[in-house]
């Protein structure tokens, strides 16, 4: 399978296509995503708590990120390959550049994440005029949970929606070529990803979005814990980890995925 670019991924929006994407972290897995037909991996600083075991993204760096995406990247054939830019490695635009020319050159990975809008607009508008394609995150921005008071859902209020629907056109006039909403009011994610030019995939975000993303191991119950309330099982009743992944992938693309219970 020849590789999924940027803009197959726009043209997947436009078809009505939806997109699936998973994270991973290391080669085997990254393998079986790809061939199960995942449409994005995603190497999320999530690794600082599903691998690493800590509890918040914080303590993630560039160096763990890197070498995380440079292992998927052997793994990956056909899957557009997203790295994130952890804590502060995105703090002014000079900075994230460095960083996300790192995911590239490095790492292998053909887009970078960045949590947020208001201050990062700079670094997103300086990292698509490197040539550095971007995915922006908002929502819950799990690098802000401090400031945020726990990782719950946002937009809730009048206010806190408007809010976030202009930060969504924010980044998309910076240049953002994709677009992650993490734990938002099913509602609200619908009407970012109606008035989005670019694809909005969602976790916890309901049905409605171009696409949906989780944690890889939280759907085959690796996971140590409670299971977030937005996901799901896949390998209840699969005879495989391939089948599992493929029967998310099937269920992302058809709709299935997530019911009205797990986007709330
Ligand atoms: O780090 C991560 O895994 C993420 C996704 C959950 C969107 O940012
Ligand atoms: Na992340």
């Amino acid at each position: 399978a020849k590789p999924l670019t940027v803009p197959a991924l726009h043209a997947m929006k436009k078809r009505g296509e939806r997109i699936a994407a998973l994270t991973a972290y290391d080669y085997s897995f990254a393998a079986l995503l790809d061939q199960a037909g995942v449409d994005v991996i995603l190497v999320g600083d999530s690794l600082g708590m599903v691998v690493q075991g800590h509890s918040t993204t914080l303590p993630v760096t560039v160096e763990d990120v890197v070498y995380h995406t440079a292992a998927v990247a052997r793994g990956c054939r056909r899957a557009l390959l997203v790295a994130d830019l952890p804590f502060l490695s995105d703090v002014d635009a000079a900075t994230a550049v460095r960083s996300g020319g790192r995911m590239l050159a490095e790492g292998g990975a053909s887009m970078v994440k960045i949590e947020g809008a208001g201050p990062r607009l700079a670094a997103i508008e300086a990292l698509a005029a490197n040539g550095i394609p971007v995915c922006a995150h908002l929502g819950l921005t799990p690098q802000s949970v401090h400031k945020l008071g726990g990782f719950r859902k946002q937009g809730r209020t009048a206010e806190a929606a408007e809010r976030l629907r202009q930060e969504a056109l924010a980044v998309q006039q910076a240049g953002a070529d994709l677009l992650v909403l993490e734990n938002v009011p099913a509602e609200l994610a619908a009407q970012v990803t109606a008035a989005s030019d670019i694809p909005v995939i969602g976790i916890g975000a309901g049905a409605a979005c171009d696409g949906q993303i989780l944690v890889g191991y939280d759907i085959i119950g690796l996971t140590p814990g409670r299971r977030p309330p937005f996901s799901r099982d896949f390998l209840a009743g699969q005879p495989s980890l391939a089948a599992a992944i493929e029967a998310y992938v099937a269920a992302v693309r058809d709709g299935s995925f997530p019911s009205a219970a797990e986007g709330a």
